[in-house]
């Protein structure tokens, strides 16, 4: 009787865990089109579905994600999830020619990630081809289903960083149009804040007293990126995909591939507003008269 009750038990719980975790499909269809993100003359990006931009994929702790990918691309290609460790299963780690051969061109494969056991800010990036440089990468926000029971927020905002060239990056390789550092890195004289010119990225819109998570991915492959809003702190509450303990900072400093929530406590008065300052920069780069520091600024609007 006890072991029945036990089995009961153990049936219904499981059953309530398997009901809050659900299967997110996506379907992407990745190809080039002729696009503008930093306000130069178009060129042959890549994208998902046809889309200029590919949107950030939001999921619960715990949901499957099976992400379809249909290869339009001239090359192989594969998905790369950053963050994510694959033990066991090295196969979906999309680390092109390492752990996998890629998809061929014309081809579909579907990625299975299990989020089980993760939450934060990760993102999703072509393991192939250089075919991250070109755009194929975007954020995957594993949201945690009670939120922290240690830290309460209002709302979310997200900044992403990246670094950006005038052509694709096999045509600045090609042209050895690079920086000479100890290896050759591409020259990419554009900042990009959420996908678009780094000045012209929306203004910040915050509620007087409310908190803020605010989440911050360096998407880019070379440069890394400081952020600050003079007269606010914040407090950082977690770096890749793992929770700290907050720690109140001036602001972050996040290089590529890295990822970082911050809160913000917006002022109680909505007296004024302020300007936030994104510094792009390689500290192993010589500085270069317009490449090297770049800066960008863009609105926190209180009113
Ligand atoms: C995928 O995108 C390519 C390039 O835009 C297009 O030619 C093709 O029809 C699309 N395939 C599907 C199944 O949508
Ligand atoms: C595809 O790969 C070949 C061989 O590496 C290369 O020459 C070509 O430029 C690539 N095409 C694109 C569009 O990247
Ligand atoms: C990987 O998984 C195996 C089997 O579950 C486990 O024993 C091992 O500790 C894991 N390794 C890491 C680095 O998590
Ligand atoms: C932004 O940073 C630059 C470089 O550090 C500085 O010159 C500028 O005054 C800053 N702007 C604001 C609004 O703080
Ligand atoms: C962005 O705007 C700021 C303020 O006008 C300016 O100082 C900075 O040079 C601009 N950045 C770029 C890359 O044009």
């Amino acid at each position: 009787m006890l072991r029945f009750i036990f089995t009961f038990i153990f049936v219904v719980f499981s059953s309530i865990i398997c009901s809050e975790s659900s299967v997110v499909e996506i379907h992407w269809n990745v190809s080039r089109i002729l696009d503008s993100r930093d306000g130069r003359a178009p060129w042959k990006v890549i994208a998902v579905n046809g889309k200029p931009r590919i949107p950030p994929v939001h999921v619960q702790q715990g949901d499957i994600l099976k992400l379809t990918v249909l290869n339009s691309l001239e090359n192989a290609t594969s998905i790369h999830l950053q963050g994510f460790t694959q033990n066991g299963t090295s196969y979906l780690d999309g680390t092109g020619m390492t752990s996998e051969c890629g998809i061929p061109s014309g081809e579909s494969y579907t990625y299975v990630f299990d989020t089980h056991g993760y939450s934060g800010t990760f993102w999703l990036m072509g393991g192939m081809n250089y075919h991250t440089a070109d755009g194929l990468r975007t954020p995957l926000i594993i949201h945690e289903p009670l939120g922290r029971s240690d830290i309460h927020y209002d709302k979310e905002i997200l900044f992403t960083f990246e670094d950006w060239g005038e052509e694709t990056f096999l045509y600045h390789y090609n042209k050895q149009d690079v920086v000479k550092t100890s290896e050759l890195v591409p020259y990419y004289p554009d900042g990009l804040i959420n996908g678009i010119n780094g000045n012209i990225s929306q203004s910040v819109k915050l509620e007087p007293g409310k908190k803020y998570r605010m989440r911050f991915i360096n998407l880019g492959a070379v440069y890394f990126f400081k952020f600050r809003i003079p007269g606010h702190k914040m407090h950082v509450i977690e770096a890749d995909g793992i929770s700290t303990e907050p720690l109140e900072v001036d602001g972050i400093d996040i290089g590529p591939g890295q990822r970082i929530s911050t809160i913000l406590t917006a002022h109680n008065t909505n007296a004024h507003n302020y300007i936030y300052n994104v510094t792009m920069y390689a500290s192993f780069i010589v500085p270069h008269d317009k490449l090297n520091p770049r800066h960008y600024e863009g609105l926190i609007e209180y009113k």
